[in-house]
């Protein structure tokens, strides 16, 4: 059998493109993480989730440099737990949380209050309640229903709720560019072009037990440079402009996240933090020229370009093949994790890349990496050239799976979900322990 013309890239090495910083292939043609081998860290189990603890932390405080005189709030959606988030309250960020659970475990990270925002479409009066309680710095409200809801709750606490108010500026951005047409049906946030926003803000703004402390966006994933923020900076500012005449100052201006990563040699790279935040911060204040209002405090809400490429998850290889396709033929290499321990390529159609931890002189072949899940989109790598001699018991290593990854792991095919690793050159230590059989099987009642 013939294979199909090589139509696929190999992956980058160590060093390149979605790799983290302290990953190495050694003279040897094995690869460490920090000094550690990957088939030491294997011996732990696979699927594994491994984290490059000190890259994590750069890319946090490339954010806090970027960013002076304004506020940096992790997105703990993209991957948080209790460590993490002192990680980052440490590299001086907030957290920003989207459950009651991120909020629990920011909580239980020791992470100050006053250093989370709490956002969410449909917020429960029992994560509010608990928000409430301990004193969170920033409710993003998302619904003209939250402020009652809110102000019962703070009423009965006999407390003020911090909040700021989630606006849809009409600018949906991903990927390479923007389109700034009326992004209005969806469910977060509310209109500027219905004023549904604006009576939102004047009702905060009157309520005792509400105070109103600025204007939220987020207008997407995966941006690579400033254009679609500059048009939402525009937006707002404009609309802080009309509150500016109702009488209600905009103390600050939260951008959100989206901030994009490579997850392939292949992916153009963002812009650098510092210029990301440049072009931003340029268009803020422009727009508040023209406004006639003062430039309000500006925080943004970076996850994906964080945890993104810090992160990665180790396979060992099981079953492979050969299939005929109609370019020819396609080598599938089955691993033991999959679309339970990395939804997106499913979810999204995400394209990943994958390297092997050896060397070889076998010719390289187009490859698609899949899982063992009984669901043919099950794809863990969708096309990559791996040598040919690629077999059972192998470790190969996906990149960039840091965000979205275990935070959208499942159980599926009662699978148990893979721990998480940091690992540095001082050691390593679980962020997440892995599922035991005990966990997936203590379920349920009936053993
Ligand atoms: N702030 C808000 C209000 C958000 O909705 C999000 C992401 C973020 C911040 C962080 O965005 P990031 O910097 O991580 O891109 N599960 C999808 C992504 C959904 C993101 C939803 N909101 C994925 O795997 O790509």
């Amino acid at each position: 059998m013939a294979f199909a013309p090589l139509a696929y890239v190999p992956a980058p090495e160590p060093g390149n493109g979605p790799w983290p910083t302290n990953l190495r292939r050694e003279s040897d043609g094995t690869v460490t993480l920090a000094g550690h081998h990957l088939d030491e860290l294997a011996q732990l189990g696979t699927p594994l989730y491994l984290v490059d603890q000190d890259d994590m932390i750069d890319r946090a405080r490339a954010w806090t440099e970027a960013m002076a005189g304004g506020d940096v709030y992790y997105a703990g959606k993209s991957f948080l737990t209790p460590a993490v988030a002192r990680w980052m309250v440490e590299a001086g960020l907030g957290i920003d949380t989207a459950s009651e659970g991120e909020l629990r475990s920011a909580l239980a990270g020791g992470v100050r209050g006053e250093k989370i925002g709490l956002h969410g479409n449909s917020k429960s009066d029992e994560t509010l309640r608990l928000a409430l309680t301990n004193n969170i710095g920033r409710i993003v409200v998302d619904s003209p229903g939250e402020v009652d809801q809110i102000a019962r709750i703070a009423a009965d606490l006999d407390v003020v709720a911090p909040c700021f108010v989630r606006v849809t500026t009409g600018v949906h951005a991903g990927g390479h560019e923007f389109i700034a047409t009326a992004h209005e049906d969806q469910k977060f946030g509310l209109s500027l072009a219905t004023g549904a926003a604006r009576d939102v803000v004047r009702a905060i703004a009157k309520n005792e037990h509400l105070s109103f402390l600025g204007l939220h966006s987020h207008i997407g994933s995966q941006i690579l440079d400033p254009s679609g923020f500059a048009a939402a900076a525009d937006a707002v500012i404009a609309f802080a402009g009309e509150l500016h005449e109702d009488g209600i100052a905009v103390p600050e201006v939260d951008l959100g996240g989206g901030y994009g990563i490579q997850y392939t040699g292949e992916d153009p790279a963002p812009v650098s933090e510092a210029d990301m935040i440049a072009g931003i911060r340029q268009a803020l204040e422009e727009a508040c020229e023209k406004a006639g209002i003062p430039v309000p405090r500006m925080s943004i809400e970076p996850g994906r370009s964080i945890s993104g490429p810090a992160g990665m998850t180790l396979y060992r290889v099981g079953a492979t093949k050969d299939v005929m396709t109609d370019d020819g033929v396609r080598r599938y290499v089955s691993v033991d994790g999959g679309m339970s321990d990395n939804a997106r390529p499913a979810l999204y159609g995400a394209d990943y890349t994958a390297l092997l931890n050896r060397d070889s002189d076998a010719e390289l072949v187009p490859t698609r990496v899949v899982g063992m899940h009984c669901e043919s989109g099950d794809i863990v790598v969708k096309d990559v050239a791996l040598p040919r001699d690629v077999t059972a018991g192998d470790l190969l290593l996906v990149a960039a799976t840091g965000a979205y990854g275990r935070s959208m792991a499942s159980n599926y095919n009662t699978v148990r979900r893979p721990g998480v690793l940091a690992v540095s050159d001082r050691g390593t230590a679980w962020l997440v322990r892995p599922e035991t059989w005990e966990d997936v099987l203590g379920l349920f009642p009936d053993l």
